[in-house]
């Protein structure tokens, strides 16, 4: 790997960073002298995709830095804070529902703090709902100043007053925040924060700023520390992980000096390949149009741990739609794409997200992702309604589909994919597959829970203490939402 040099042009200045580690300071010696018997208590929520969970992390990891302790217990904290997330208006609805059920235990005692923060306060007429509408809320601040939550706590605190900041819209890039794991053997880690791609309907460009990459030492630096710790599975993560690091297509991430220098996506999971410790390794999400050659060879068996699964939403089977959508592939591409991935790794599964009754989906397009999903046979698909979000260009389009005929599209493809699932199901059935063991099951807290490489969660009778390890497990009984197996000695 070439050594690197130059310095990203989106990290936050060093100054910053010392002085929130100052309020950190401050926040800590306050919160001591108010709280002279116990820990002040945290409870945090996030809501929406994995980025918004690895914020999460840092989000907690900053607030137990400055003497919080973290609570599942709601009612008995002493700040709450709600990491929102944007992507569909029910998200939002959620968000708002549960900052209303708050008001009574901020009034209980004024002290308190609520705080909001995640996609959703940086459209502005959110915020601006905030401000008006909820005056009880304390603290809002936006998906690219985390790194300050220390001072905007110190003046919560300390004034009294409301606080909110929403600045940065660009974003930045900032390492070496706390991170508290909730995951012992599994990790999230952010290659890359936003978006470039502004398809029509998605509010993620707008929330998360332009996509820029963190830099490849940076990254393998936490990789290695995971592995030291005992994490045993990666999941890289960026909205586009594809177009990781390339400053010629716009993405304005770390600086190398000219892009061959650099590392591209497949370079980077090459190097976390070789990373000691870690037996699995995921990522999330393809974008199909920057879904390389030289990424699908990953596949092939020379990166010993890249699990043999990939993400790749294919929103619409409709050419029409993805031309509307601004996806930049038609069907045959993403076939054609979808065949290469089979055709260099046969066993690989496939999972993929689909969006029902975008603007101006007929019956005749509506069919053709049906027609799609038949032919790649997802192991699984997340579908969503479309949802209407303001400021977007498809917010505007008149031709909206009307509620019942995306929900009657919905339950058809539901029916469709979960078909495909029970047919799938039978190749498992009886099969002996390695299992990374997660902890207790969910279900039956004398079972214990594991994944297999393609993502299956499985059941099976076993000691705890191999929590934590991959072992052998033969699946007994295959269904399409649940397996049992046998650990195999
Ligand atoms: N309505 C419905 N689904 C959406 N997604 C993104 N924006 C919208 C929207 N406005 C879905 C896409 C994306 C996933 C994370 O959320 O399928 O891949
Ligand atoms: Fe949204 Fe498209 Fe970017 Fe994904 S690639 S975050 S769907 S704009």
């Amino acid at each position: 790997m070439q050594e690197q040099t130059a310095l990203p042009r989106f990290s936050v200045p060093q100054e910053e960073l010392d002085k929130q580690a100052q309020y950190a300071a401050m926040v800590e010696s306050v919160l001591l002298s108010r709280f002279p018997v116990r820990r002040p208590r945290a409870f945090v929520h996030t809501y929406g995709c994995q980025g918004n969970v690895a914020d999460g992390e840092k989000i907690k990891g900053i607030l137990e830095s400055v003497g919080y302790d973290l609570t599942e217990e709601i009612d008995e904290s002493d700040l709450v804070l709600y990491n929102t997330c944007a992507i569909r208006e029910h998200a939002q609805d959620r968000v708002f529902g549960n900052v209303g059920k708050r008001k009574a235990w901020k009034e209980a005692d004024r002290s308190r703090i609520l705080a909001l923060c995640g996609c959703m306060m940086q459209q502005e007429y959110v915020a601006e709902k905030i401000k008006k509408s909820y005056p009880y809320v304390d603290l809002v601040f936006g998906t690219h100043v985390i790194h300050k939550l220390p001072e905007f706590l110190y003046r919560c605190l300390c004034s009294g007053k409301r606080v909110f900041d929403l600045s940065g819209g660009e974003g930045n890039i900032v390492e070496g925040l706390p991170v508290h794991r909730d995951g012992t053997f599994k990790a999230w880690v952010p290659i890359m924060y936003g978006c470039n791609n502004f398809c029509t309907y998605c509010i993620v460009p707008y929330t998360r700023g332009r996509e820029r990459s963190r830099r490849p030492e940076d990254i393998l630096a936490e990789v290695r520390e995971l592995a030291e710790n005992g994490t045993k599975e990666i999941m890289l993560l960026g909205q586009n992980v594809n177009s990781y690091g390339k400053i010629k297509a716009g993405n304005i991430g770390y600086c190398y000096k000219d892009e061959a220098d650099g590392l591209d996506f497949a370079g980077l999971l090459a190097e976390v390949d070789k990373v000691e410790g870690i037996e699995r390794i995921r990522f999330m999400t393809s974008h199909p149009k920057d879904l390389s050659d030289d990424l699908i060879e990953c596949f092939d068996g020379r990166l010993a741990h890249l699990c043999r699964q990939i993400h790749l939403p294919v929103q619409s089977g409709s050419d029409r739609i993805l031309k509307k959508m601004n996806r930049v592939y038609d069907r045959e591409r993403y076939l054609e794409r979808v065949a290469k991935l089979r055709e260099v790794c046969p066993e690989i599964a496939i999972t993929t997200d689909i969006i029902v009754g975008f603007p101006g989906e007929t019956e005749e397009d509506f069919e053709d992702t049906i027609d799609l999903v038949k032919r790649v046979r997802y192991d699984s698909a997340f579908t969503f309604l479309y949802s209407i979000r303001k400021g977007t260009p498809a917010a505007e389009y008149p031709d909206q589909v009307p509620e019942a005929v995306k929900h009657e599209r919905f339950d058809r493809l539901i029916e469709v994919i979960h078909g495909i699932q029970e047919e799938k199901s039978v190749w498992y059935q009886d099969r002996v597959l390695p299992v990374l063991v997660e902890g207790p099951s969910r279900t039956n807290k004398r079972m214990l829970t594991g994944r297999t490489e393609s993502g299956r969660v499985v059941d099976f009778p076993g000691d705890p203490s191999l929590i934590g390890r991959i072992i052998d497990v033969r699946i007994t009984k295959a269904q399409t939402f649940s397996n049992y197996g046998e650990p195999v000695v």
